[in-house]
């Protein structure tokens, strides 16, 4: 079988919105094809385009190079409503996609009763601090097998019945006083949605396929991180997907010889947003100062993020559950100009010992008490693209990550724009050469 050694996978190594975007769209113009393949509009990443930003949540990244070819794969859950909006504020600003464009008949849809349970469930005692975009529900509906995939609105004889299970229990559970529409009234707004892609919807698996065979090199996006996968992150505050590697393989239908390597995003701190466990998390001045020098505020819903220190336990839990072969170290410069920064290296274990295994169970997150090391802070990296002109204290930060990950640094970046920043040790080199 062919090596995949020119496709890449890029993964989120914390709690999500480390930076993913800028890192796909340094490389995404090295590649043919970019793949979204699981999660839905909870993710988020903002491009430019002629100096005006534009948050996108579904289209794939790699909308600003007319030769990549943007896939929306089986794993996705997706709002197409939003879909749409997307799309028209990007034709807005002269970009159409719809020709290079595909989205697998088999990506479930989130209809509006999902949201609407999202949102009943998030007023309730099971509130985890969801993006209330009806992901869960979606996925849930999937595994159910009650989900309405993007291929039944190719048959419309069947797409009323099938609508019909998931609607019906929905229905049963926010009872007769709830908003929700009629079955015929979200029958008629899905079908107008899906009217203008209806030209779109293929079999990715074997689009994908194909370019594989002929060696076209393949960006994989993750959206969301580790720690919020649904089995390898802290449950139940977590995504309803797989975010990790893992989800790549069900979400594409393609083999695990397609990963060239994985490419492990990583802030130089750490946030969360949403509830759940957060060992390092600051809840002070320094917290808020970090928040608002970072711009820590989500892409989806505008809440603010949770700060903290790096947390060498979630990082490497990262790196071991995807096997990240080079570590993009993101947002260095928001860091610059403290006196101290701090590291958890590990979790007390209450005898004297140091863990740094991550808790199973949600009561056993509460009891961990995290370990810091201290490092001198220093003066400025913004705007560094190079290791020789960063601080020596900042060099000692970023060098006793790396020692502590088993994995090399891939690159840091130092600022938002693309200038900012560098590549080290010459990790992320084959990807590279423009496709
Ligand atoms: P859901 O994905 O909307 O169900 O939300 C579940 C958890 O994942 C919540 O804590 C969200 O804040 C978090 N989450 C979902 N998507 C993202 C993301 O793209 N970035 C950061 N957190 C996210």
């Amino acid at each position: 079988m062919r090596s995949g050694s020119k496709n890449l996978v890029v993964l989120g190594m914390q709690w999500g919105d480390e930076g993913k975007g800028k890192i796909i769209d340094l490389l995404s113009k090295n590649f043919s094809y970019v793949v979204r393949f699981q999660g839905g509009n909870n993710a988020g990443h903002t491009i430019v385009v002629n100096g005006e930003s534009l948050a996108l949540h579904q289209v794939p990244s790699g909308t600003l190079h007319p030769k990549c070819f943007l896939v929306v794969s089986n794993g996705v859950v997706l709002n197409l409503e939003v879909f749409n909006q997307e799309l028209d504020r990007l034709r807005q600003r002269g970009i159409d996609v719809l020709s290079r464009l595909m989205l697998s008949e088999k990506a479930h849809v989130i209809l509006p009763h999902h949201i609407l349970l999202d949102q009943w469930r998030e007023g309730g005692a099971g509130r985890i601090g969801t993006t209330g975009r009806g992901i869960g529900p979606a996925y849930e509906m999937k595994s159910s097998r009650m989900g309405v995939r993007l291929g039944d609105f190719l048959h419309p004889e069947t797409l009323r019945a099938r609508m019909e299970l998931g609607y019906r229990e929905v229905s049963l559970r926010l009872g007769p006083a709830s908003t929700l529409p009629t079955l015929d009234q979200i029958l008629e707004m899905a079908q107008s949605w899906v009217a203008p892609l209806k030209e779109c919807i293929g079999n990715t698996q074997e689009l994908l396929r194909q370019a594989w065979d002929q060696e076209l090199p393949i960006l994989f996006e993750g959206a969301q991180a580790s720690l919020l996968d649904i089995d390898h992150g802290t449950y139940p505050y977590v995504t309803s997907s797989n975010c990790s590697v893992g989800g790549l393989l069900a979400g594409t239908g393609l083999p695990h010889q397609v990963i060239g390597m994985v490419c492990g995003v990583t802030k130089a701190y750490a946030t969360r947003v949403g509830d759940g466990p957060f060992p390092s998390e600051l809840h002070g001045l320094l917290g808020e100062t970090i928040r608002s020098r970072g711009k820590e505020y989500g892409t989806t819903t505008g809440r603010p993020r949770r700060c903290g220190w790096f947390d060498i336990p979630i990082v490497r839990h990262g790196v071991q559950i995807n096997g990240t072969g080079g570590l993009a170290i993101m947002k260095l410069d928001v860091l610059d100009g403290l006196e101290e920064v701090k590291v958890v290296i590990g979790y007390s274990d209450g005898s004297g010992g140091l863990t740094r295994s991550l808790p199973g169970h949600e009561i056993d997150w509460k009891e961990i008490r995290p370990v810091e090391k201290i490092f001198k802070g220093w003066g400025q990296t913004a705007g560094c693209t190079q290791w020789s002109d960063l601080p020596k204290e900042a060099q000692n930060y970023l060098k006793f990550i790396e020692d502590n990950m088993d994995c090399p640094i891939a690159y840091v970046s130092t600022g938002a724009d693309r200038r900012e920043g560098f590549l080290m040790s010459g990790v992320l080199s084959p990807f590279m050469e423009p496709a």
